[in-house]
């Protein structure tokens, strides 16, 4: 499965954890769209192309960094198609697959610990959609995107 991965300079650290986890692994293929230094970066920039990778198919999920979570899901989720669910939990993490079909997870370096990063990146990833009912509440909100601004 090929995942698209971005950060901003807040979220760099964890970023490069999460690659480094995912590569180990060994049966998720990276795409890293940066940032690649802890230099000062604008968030936008980052998160705006991760999105448009998954919104066009080109990676099945992604998952975006920054020092809150906030910023780069507010940018994803402007992208049609784009389901982006920012999770300090567990719990948070499979029921964004399982109730609402999240194709991009964003978390805050500045936040939540390396361990329960990765924890919530691995539920995150193992978590399905359940389809049925919330199949029903997608697609009221895939409905919207028609409505979005077409040049994202
Ligand atoms: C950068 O200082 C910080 O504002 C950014 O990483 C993020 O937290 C924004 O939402």
């Amino acid at each position: 499965m090929k995942i698209a991965l971005g950060s901003d300079h807040g979220g760099y650290q964890l970023k490069e954890e999460i690659k480094r986890w995912l590569t180990e692994k060994g049966e998720y293929e990276v795409r890293d769209f940066g940032t690649y230094s802890e230099g000062s970066c604008d968030y936008p920039d980052v998160a705006l192309p991760v999105a448009r990778a998954v919104a066009q198919g080109e990676c099945s999920l992604g998952i975006l960094v920054c020092g809150t979570g906030i910023g780069v899901s507010i940018v994803a989720n402007k992208v049609p198609g784009i389901r982006a669910a920012l999770c300090h939990d567990t719990f948070s993490a499979r029921a964004s697959r399982e109730h609402n079909d999240a194709n991009i997870l964003t978390l805050g370096e500045r936040v939540i610990g390396r361990g329960l990063a990765l924890e919530i990146v691995e539920a995150w990833l193992n978590g399905s959609f359940a389809g049925g009912r919330h199949q029903r509440r997608v697609d009221k909100i895939n409905a919207l995107d028609h409505k979005a601004s077409p040049e994202c």
